[in-house]
């Protein structure tokens, strides 16, 4: 039942993450993917489901997300109040993968939540409707936060993590990053040759002077960019120096960095 080639959003794997997404899918396991901002997580997630023909359910956490936003709440609708699921309920119901992006982010009542339904139980108490779901044998839960991000107060307790598999992303290696920008951004290889080459400088900066190296993201902005007609110059600081930081200093930093490849 998967899904037809033309709904799979491009993905270029970097090593055998997509093989491992099978395999914890296959096996009923709950998976948690780490990276910095724009390598690729996102992507991979809704690419994996769409080429095992799975329903994507995507939450963004924040720190008021709480349980209910999740599993679900009653509504008041015509004088009568009705149970509506949330997003984890409905994949649970439904089965599909449910990917909860930055989950360090969300409420401690989420953990809760998130337990029963990770461990080989997989169920999904409802305290309100007082049903006990059991997950649909698609379901798969999917985590992903940016380790570089965490504070103390903010990350996963031992008891939530291992209940998971994990999965370190990281930039693509510069051939496949090539490949990745070419593609999302049409422009020729060729011309994303400089650029990768200027974000891999980019990153050996990082820890000195910035808090995170150039995406891939911000790579495929660059070359959006350069490919609609702007100049490589101008195109490098808007999408890869004022992204990046705001300190006069280490902007001059970068500007060097890409004059020195551009210039
Ligand atoms: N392996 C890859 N294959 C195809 N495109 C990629 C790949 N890695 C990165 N990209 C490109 O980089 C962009 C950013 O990736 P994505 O949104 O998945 O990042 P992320 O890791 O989820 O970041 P964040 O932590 O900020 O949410 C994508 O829109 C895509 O253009
Ligand atoms: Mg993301």
């Amino acid at each position: 039942m998967n899904a037809p080639d033309f709904e799979i959003p491009f993905y270029l794997p970097v090593g055998k993450e997509c093989e491992l997404f099978e395999h914890a899918h296959k096996n009923k396991l709950p998976l948690m993917l780490k990276g910095p901002t724009g390598c690729g997580k996102t992507r991979f997630v809704a690419h994996m489901a769409a080429r095992l023909g799975l329903n994507l359910q995507t939450v963004s956490c924040h720190d008021d997300l709480t349980a209910a936003d999740l599993t679900g709440r009653y509504l008041l609708k015509g004088g009568e109040t009705q149970w509506m699921d949330g997003p984890l309920t409905h994949a649970v119901r439904m089965g599909g993968v449910c990917y909860l992006d930055e989950v360090v982010e969300a409420r401690k009542d989420v953990s809760v939540v998130l337990h029963p339904l990770s461990d080989d139980r997989r169920i999904l108490p409802l305290e309100r409707t007082g049903e006990t779901l059991e997950a649909a044998d698609s379901f798969m839960l999917v985590v992903s936060y940016n380790p570089g991000y965490q504070n103390i107060l903010k990350s996963l307790k031992p008891s939530t993590r291992q209940r998971f598999v994990g999965l370190s992303f990281d930039y693509p290696a510069p051939d496949t990053e090539i490949r990745i920008v070419a593609e999302e951004s049409g422009l020729d290889m060729q011309s994303c040759v400089p650029l990768v080459n200027l974000a891999t400088r980019i990153r050996a900066m990082k820890d000195q002077d910035l808090e995170e190296g150039a995406s891939t993201r911000l790579l495929v902005y660059c070359a959006t960019l350069i490919h609609s007609g702007m100049g490589a110059l101008e195109a490098s600081r808007a999408a890869l120096i004022e992204p990046l930081s705001d300190d006069d200093d280490v902007k001059s930093g970068l500007e060097e960095v890409v004059r020195a490849t551009f210039g």
